[in-house]
């Protein structure tokens, strides 16, 4: 199964992805995980994109679009994938159906969690990640037992540097004027799904389930 997430920053495409991707055993394509990784390595297109994470910016489409072609020709990619995070501008959307065409494959599910702004910005503010195994917390939505550590690896949680208020502000406007246009896109190919991404985690999960399954 192909599928996609897409939502603002904070509607909980990462911590859904987590439990789809163990559920259907299916590699999860984060770019924003593939860009802070290069960035932690400081090699020259982690430093590069480095420039444009930090301001909240959307990294390049030439750049972007590079990872995710090399990344889906691994042969782990060959059951399906979950891309979260791409595409996120019309460029990128053409650039994978071309990629998709010349596989001979196709998208089976575009998941739109759709989640308020203000609700977004709390997320975001109070989320912490674990620095040893990248499981995602929040300090008052989902927090972990012990504080500051991981409840799966017993690592250590940290905050991300575009989780400020002033970041996620640039981030939101981003979404809005280049990424959001994208759900008409998809809309059109008639393999939009929306899913009401405020409610509990666990109910998102069994929402998302239901669609994948085609119970719903
Ligand atoms: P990326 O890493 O993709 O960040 P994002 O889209 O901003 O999304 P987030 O990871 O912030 O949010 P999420 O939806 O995964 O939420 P989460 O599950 O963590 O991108 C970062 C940067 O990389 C971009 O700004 C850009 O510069 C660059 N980039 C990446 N891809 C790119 C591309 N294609 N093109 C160009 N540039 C690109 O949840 C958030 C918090 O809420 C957590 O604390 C969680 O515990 C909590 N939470 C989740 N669900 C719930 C719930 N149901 N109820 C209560 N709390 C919840
Ligand atoms: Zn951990």
């Amino acid at each position: 199964m192909n599928i996609l997430f897409m939502g603002p920053p904070g509607a909980g495409k990462g911590t859904q992805a987590e439990r789809i991707v163990s559920e259907f055993g299916i590699p999860h394509i984060s770019t924003g995980d593939a860009f802070r990784l290069a960035k932690s390595q400081a090699t020259p297109l982690g430093l590069e994109a480095q420039k444009y994470m930090d301001q909240g910016l959307l990294v390049p489409d030439d750049i972007t679009i590079g990872i995710v072609r090399d990344r889906l020709m691994q042969p782990d990619c060959e059951q399906g994938f979950l891309l979260d995070g791409f595409p996120r501008t019309t460029a990128q959307a053409e650039a994978l159906d071309e990629i998709m065409e010349s596989m001979g494959r196709k998208l089976d599910h575009v998941i739109d969690l759709q989640v308020d702004r203000n609700l977004l910005l709390a997320r975001l503010t109070g989320r912490r990640i674990c620095k040893s195994c990248g499981a995602t917390y929040h300090v008052m939505f989902n927090p972990p037992q012990a504080e500051g550590t991981c409840d799966k690896c017993g690592g250590e949680l940290y905050q991300r540097a575009d989780d400020n208020e002033e970041k996620v502000g640039t981030r939101l406007d981003e979404y809005t004027n280049k990424t959001a246009p994208l759900l008409d896109y998809y809309r059109a190919k008639g393999i939009l799904r929306q899913v009401d991404g405020e409610q509990e985690i666990d109910s998102v999960t069994a929402n998302i389930h239901s669609l994948l399954r085609g119970n719903a």
